[in-house]
């Protein structure tokens, strides 16, 4: 007889992420019910990241993920095929042994991705409880809070066709709840978009990979003056901060930043931060250097007030992630699970982070799907802020929607955290 939580088959298939590339789509059945869930990608990712299986070749620009299919239907199937769904530690601790790589780079972190969010998304539909609730559950240490949104307003770095060094500008809102966050964001957005369109023209109102606007300009300060400005004129004004995200990886050529028309060095691109954080009301600045720099990102958080979050530094990865807080470097940890791979490790990750008082800010990727896995996510392990892109474009707007429901529900608001 076929148990209730018992895994009775997988399967994987091929569907498309939001910058029309293959991704994976993947359903758990267990003996009552069933789960899927369908991975993102990213396009500014670590150096350190587990890797994404592709195929290579000429289809689909070499981006095809036949072999990371194969891989769960023909490797990784057979040996879950009858384990109880709801051991989310046992199942992502056979990917890992099944994997064998330090990067999952036998079956592809797309591969055990998928299975890992599947089947933990089938265990909460079989046990007819929300998808929070089961995440919660995994580890009874977390209290279920709604986070605060990021919305990445305008899109630069390899995320836009604009000439912003900058991959992106957010606007974090200053609320007392989620749904006043969204009026906030969605508000600032749409007063924002009016702006460019006077100023720069219609063209000015595409947008980039996440939905942030990608108008033409090349200054980080024009684009925060261009948002502030906008906070102002929709009303706003005391009730939004700015976020950065730097991504400074992708600006760093021979020893240098790239940014602004200059060429800095680590030390001048501090002095840069420090007159924008003087100027104006930056809360948070993500990956503000080079990804191995771990003293220079130390340096910034002992001499700023404001809050220094690590993505690709860390790369959800608790060994980096140890060594960062051995050497104070950050304060806050970006949390992907497609980093690293398995849902358990992303849990570790966020623990570890947690216990030496890091924020978490749960993080999409460039590339997306319509699944909100991130917001039950986000809930699920009580992280204090997420970012999802802009209020534009629906697989962005999956996720905020999602909690605008969590909220709903009763779950509270963190609510400004400083
Ligand atoms: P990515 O960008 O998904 O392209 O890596 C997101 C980020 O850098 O935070
Ligand atoms: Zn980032």
């Amino acid at each position: 007889m076929v148990r209730k939580y018992e895994i009775i088959g997988l399967d994987a298939r091929q569907v498309f992420d939001s910058r029309g590339n293959p991704t994976i789509e993947c359903t758990v059945n267990v003996g009552k019910g069933a789960g899927s869930a369908r991975v993102p990608s990213g396009a500014s990712t670590g150096k350190h990241e587990a890797i994404e299986l592709r195929d290579g070749g000429k289809e689909y620009n070499g981006k095809g993920v036949s072999k990371a299919i194969a891989n769960i239907n023909k490797i990784i199937a057979p040996q879950l095929i009858g384990m109880d769904v709801r051991g989310q530690e046992e199942i992502d601790k056979i990917l890992i042994e099944l994997d064998g790589t330090p990067n999952k780079s036998r079956l592809g972190a797309n591969a055990t991705t998928a299975v890992s969010l599947a089947c933990c998304r089938a265990a909460a539909n079989a046990k007819q409880i929300g998808l929070y609730h089961h995440i919660g559950s995994i580890s009874h240490e977390w209290e279920f809070k709604v986070p605060v949104p990021f919305f990445n307003i305008i899109n630069g770095g390899v995320h836009s066709g604009s000439k912003l060094a900058v991959q992106e500008f957010m606007l974090a809102p200053k609320t007392k709840s989620f749904a006043k966050a969204m009026e906030v964001g969605v508000e600032v957005y749409h007063e924002l978009g009016e702006m460019l369109k006077k100023k720069y023209g219609k063209s000015a109102t595409n947008v980039g990979d996440e939905g942030g606007f990608a108008p033409p300009i090349s200054k980080t300060e024009e684009a925060i003056k261009l948002i502030l400005k906008a906070v102002k004129a929709s009303g706003h004004e005391d009730e939004a901060y700015l976020s950065l995200d730097v991504a400074a990886s992708e600006i760093f050529k021979k020893g240098k930043y790239h940014i602004d028309g200059k060429a800095l060095s680590a030390d001048g691109l501090l002095k840069f931060y420090e007159k924008l954080i003087q100027n104006y009301p930056i809360m948070n600045i993500e990956d503000p250097f080079y990804e191995e720099d771990f003293k220079e990102f130390a340096k910034m958080t002992d001499a700023m007030d404001i809050q220094v979050t690590g993505d690709d530094i860390f790369v959800t990865n608790v060994e980096r992630i140890k060594h960062g807080i051995q050497v104070r470097a950050c304060n806050a940890l970006l949390l992907k699970v497609n980093q690293i791979g398995t849902l358990t490790e992303a849990i570790q990750a966020a623990k570890m982070a947690q216990q030496s008082d890091y924020r978490i800010m749960v993080s999409h990727r460039s590339g997306e799907t319509s699944d909100p896995f991130i917001a039950d996510l986000a809930v699920g392990i009580g992280a204090e802020q997420i970012k999802s892109g802009a209020p534009c474009r629906s697989e962005r707007l999956a996720k905020y929607n999602r909690l605008l429901e969590i909220e709903r529900e009763g779950v509270s608001y963190v609510g400004w955290f400083q």
